[in-house]
């Protein structure tokens, strides 16, 4: 039987990965497996391997057709896989030159997943997280400018329903509330 296809999707900061990861390890405790695939790590290696970028920050300051080649390079590795897999992108990505579509009809189209989750959070809780992540290059921008970002994601989720047939999920994650964000989503994973 075909696998599921989960593409879980937020803003910088919103905190995607934590939801994903504890999700995961949830639902391997009954039995349920998911692979969790990185579509941001599978566009840096290649950027690395080109000498585009040194770390996957910078990413989101090439230009748009470069991003577009290894969105494209990306997807076409990914759809190979098989199973259960969890794909950890982003529905829109905020370049110097504009939202740049994170699941364009190329992308659609390799993928096909079931469902597409927007983790979402206060514009402030995501503020404050950005600022005490000190691992990362994080954007710096209000939080007027990331209440857009997500109001962006929800347009532009609504588009990738229409394309592909699959549904929409929101995924609250608010400060100390993680474990609820986390069964809400294993609900639909299961
Ligand atoms: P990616 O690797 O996805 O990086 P990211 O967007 O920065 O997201 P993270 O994986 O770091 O997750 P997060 O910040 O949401 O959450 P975290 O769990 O760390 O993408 C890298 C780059 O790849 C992109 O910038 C883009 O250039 C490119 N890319 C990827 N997909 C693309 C696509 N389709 N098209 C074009 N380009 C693409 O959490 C953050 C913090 O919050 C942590 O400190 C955590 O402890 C805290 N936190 C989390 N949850 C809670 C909670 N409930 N309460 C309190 N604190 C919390």
């Amino acid at each position: 039987m075909a696998g599921k296809k989960v593409i879980i999707t937020g803003v910088p900061g919103v905190g995607k990965t934590s939801v994903i990861n504890e999700t995961i390890e949830k639902l391997a405790n009954e039995n349920i497996l998911y692979l969790n695939i990185s579509f941001g790590s599978f566009m840096f290696d290649v950027a690395k391997a080109s000498n585009l970028v040194q770390n996957r920050d910078e990413m989101r300051s090439l230009s748009k057709d470069q991003q577009k080649a290894l969105q494209r390079e990306a997807s076409q590795q990914i759809a190979k896989i098989e199973g259960n897999v969890i794909i950890d992108t982003h529905a829109s990505v905020k370049t110097p030159a504009g939202f740049l579509p994170g699941l364009p009809e190329w992308v659609l189209r390799d993928l096909m997943p079931d469902i597409v989750v927007l983790v979402e959070a206060d514009d402030d809780q995501i503020l404050r997280r950005r600022f005490s992540d000190e691992s990362r290059l994080r954007d710096i921008e209000g939080a007027r400018s990331i209440r857009d970002h997500q109001q962006f994601n929800r347009a532009v989720a609504a588009s990738y329903a229409m394309l592909t047939g699959c549904t929409v999920l929101y995924v609250e994650n608010a400060d100390f509330l993680l474990t609820h964000s986390v069964e809400a989503l294993a609900a639909v994973l299961r």
